[in-house]
């Protein structure tokens, strides 16, 4: 029997030199992006004015299995990568499991979470191109903190639209975007046209992640050397972040370990599709079939409630139109802590992983979350983000199952980010003030209501 340390970090030498692109052993690909005017499928050069261009082309190609890191980003990496897989002893102890938890800990950087990851990948990308500046939009923070740390080591000017409820509720956010010379306005906001269309329906809306989207994206159409940056959904973005996933199954291998089960929360998707990566390859190739779960809030279930069709990434639809699931581009989820996870879609690849019997989904209501967040932080003397406690809740239920069954089952799960900007949160939660909120059939109805009318397809 091997000892297993509480923390195995790989050596530099041992970081991944290139990314897995999923798409390459997938059965069946995600259906193609399509233009919202023609319906028409979205050609790589067709994304050119949005994205730039390694971005779109990393963003269509479903074919290269590998692609090389840059060695300019594989040193960025080096400031805080090879993240630790971390074995969670003190909580299951508490719990009293079987089960063996692992967990991959992404919060050990300045915007507090995975993002970076990707985040970096886009701004050097951008600037490899001779672009001028970037824009985005951000929900929890976390993200547009990372492209703001990745836009001010390559000196790129960003502004950043920050989910309006979000903004409200950790002020230090912006301190922290200003701190690395980014822009940033709560959203949706009157400084675009999308934003003042979607004000003037609901003056008093809390935004959302697809209301931000439209706002950055018309920013970045309208001003020269612009683009837009997504830290999420996207295949590029899922790409960049297969990293985790990588380095996860490394470190484990190294300790003669394979997760039975892989657990990960999902907003738009990006941690769990770069955690899964590798292991959902195994599963794709037939080398081995872990159970893969995504875990989503219970107020924005769209793997779980959701329809598979096409729709908007966008609340202003103005973005190509993606196949995944959705709960209407036009619902807004109810203002819950977890900024991060309300968004109406997922990505078309884990979508469609999810679609063809390959992943499960769960979701869990943010009462249990945080009741799940505080027993971690006093188990593992880490502060969780929201958003990561909703796989905490996960892991923590499947080893209760384990507790139960009497199974040692191998549970892996990511642990994206840390909380410190989400004390509001926990006061909340701590002070009994915390609600759960959960859409009614006919809410979502309304949305899906509204989903685009596509000639032939829907
Ligand atoms: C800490 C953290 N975890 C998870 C997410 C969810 O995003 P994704 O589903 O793209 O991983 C976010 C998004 O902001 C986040 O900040």
């Amino acid at each position: 029997m091997k000892k297993i340390p509480h923390r195995l970090y790989l050596t530099e030498e041992q970081m991944p030199k290139q990314w897995y692109n999923l798409r390459a052993d997938m059965k069946e690909l995600p259906d193609p992006m399509l233009n919202p005017a023609t319906f028409q499928p979205v050609s790589e050069e067709d994304l050119y004015p949005i994205f730039c261009k390694q971005l779109a082309h990393q963003e269509m190609d479903g074919t290269t299995r590998y692609i090389d890191i840059p060695e300019e980003i594989q040193d960025f990496y080096k400031m805080y990568r090879p993240s630790p897989l971390i074995r969670a002893f003190n909580l299951e102890k508490a719990l009293g499991t079987p089960a063996k938890i692992y967990y991959k800990f992404e919060g050990n950087n300045t915007s507090g979470s995975h993002k970076l990851n990707s985040a970096i990948a886009q701004a050097y990308y951008a600037k490899e191109q001779g672009l001028t500046s970037l824009t985005t939009e951000t929900g929890a923070g976390q993200w547009g903190t990372a492209l703001a740390e990745a836009c001010s080591y390559y000196n790129l000017p960003l502004t950043v639209y920050m989910v309006k409820c979000s903004y409200e509720q950790k002020p230090f956010r912006k301190a922290i975007i200003e701190t690395f010379d980014g822009h940033i306005v709560a959203s949706p906001s009157s400084t675009t046209n999308a934003g003042r269309k979607i004000l003037e329906k609901d003056p008093n809306t809390t935004g959302s992640l697809g209301c931000a989207i439209s706002e950055a994206v018309e920013k970045a159409v309208t001003t020269e050397g612009c683009r837009y940056v997504l830290g999420s959904v996207l295949n590029q973005v899922l790409l960049h972040q297969s990293i985790i996933g990588l380095e996860s199954k490394t470190a484990m291998e190294m300790l003669d370990e394979y997760p039975d089960i892989v657990i990960g929360c999902a907003g738009g998707g990006s941690n769990l599709g770069g955690l899964i990566a590798p292991f959902m390859q195994d599963k794709l190739t037939g080398k081995a079939s872990p159970r893969i779960i995504a875990v989503e809030p219970a107020s924005c279930p769209s793997l779980t409630r959701g329809r598979y069709a096409y729709d908007f990434c966008d609340t202003g639809r103005v973005t190509p139109l993606a196949r995944m699931y959705t709960l209407g581009c036009g619902f807004i989820p109810s203002a819950n802590h977890a900024g991060g996870l309300r968004y109406h879609g997922m990505s078309p690849i884990l979508s469609k992983l999810y679609h063809d019997g390959y992943m499960e989904a769960v979701s869990v209501e943010q009462t249990k979350v945080f009741e799940a967040a505080t027993l971690f932080a006093k188990q593992e003397t880490i502060l969780p983000a929201p958003e990561s406690s909703h796989a905490i809740r996960a892991a923590i239920d499947e080893a209760l199952k384990c507790k139960e069954t009497g199974e040692a089952k191998t549970i892996l799960f990511g642990l994206t980010g840390t909380g410190y900007f989400d004390m509001n949160a926990y006061s909340s939660y701590l002070n009994g003030t915390m609600t759960d909120t959960v859409p009614t059939d006919e809410e979502l109805e309304k949305a899906f209501g509204e989903l685009p009318k596509i000639p032939g397809i829907q």
